[in-house]
């Protein structure tokens, strides 16, 4: 699949990508230009994220004659946000792409443990039958995407795109390890984790920048 390397990781590499997660990862940031340029980066992230959305031919008809087109076919994908930092990815795919159904997966990180926790799940139907884009700004361990995954597939989702802003090796790994057919589409692809977990250079704690909100 174009883009993608052989571990089936694709990293989204443009220079205005470069220039807005400069912008994120800059600590003086403040919440609203952080929300607004995720927002925008999330648009660029939705290409790659959607690029092996199912088509199907439709007949249609142009104002000066017949033709067949290109169209989504149904049930159409279901975005999957991995709250509460998912939202500010899954928000502009589903601009992009309306169609789409919109679902919620609620997974915190402890902070002792650095293990997810779940706490709630909002999905529509027929997910069996959907493709999935899972969004979630950080693939730091790779906890909270396995445990995502894992929830999607217990419930019949075969095909599904992990998509994130800033992703570590040691996320990529453990993802890959257990789910190696779930393609990772990131606009980079960090050095490693620090002590307590946290990506390095990465951009903080993605939910608290979005949010303005600092978790003792
Ligand atoms: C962050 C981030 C991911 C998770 C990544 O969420 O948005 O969900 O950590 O870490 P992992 O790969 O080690 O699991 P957090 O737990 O801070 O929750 P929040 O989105 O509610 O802020
Ligand atoms: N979650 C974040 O928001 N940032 C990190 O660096 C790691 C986990």
């Amino acid at each position: 699949m174009s883009g993608y390397n052989q571990k089936n990781v694709y990293v989204l590499e443009h220079p205005l990508v470069s220039h807005k997660l400069a912008i994120l990862r800059a600590r003086e940031t403040p919440p609203h230009h952080f929300r607004q340029t995720l927002h925008e980066l999330s648009w660029l992230l939705a290409f790659p994220a959607l690029q092996n959305v199912r088509m199907t031919p439709a007949e249609i008809e142009t104002p000066l004659e017949k033709m067949t087109a290109a169209t989504m076919c149904d049930p159409k994908p279901c975005l999957v946000s991995i709250l509460r930092a998912g939202n500010g990815l899954i928000d502009g795919f589903s601009q992009i792409c309306p169609e789409a159904s919109v679902g919620h997966l609620g997974l915190y990180r402890d902070h002792d443990t650095a293990k997810p926790i779940s706490y709630y799940s909002s999905l529509p139907d027929q997910m069996e039958k959907r493709q999935v884009i899972l969004g979630d700004p950080m693939l730091a361990t790779g906890g909270s995407a396995v445990m995502a995954i894992e929830t999607l597939q217990a419930m019949g989702v075969s095909d599904i795109v992990f998509a994130c802003l800033v992703a570590a090796p040691e996320g990529v790994a453990t993802v890959h390890c257990k789910f190696p057919d779930v393609p990772i589409v990131t606009a980079a692809l960090d050095r490693e984790l620090n002590e307590l977990s946290y990506i390095l250079p990465g951009l903080g704690d993605a939910g608290d920048r979005i949010y303005g909100t600092v978790r003792s």
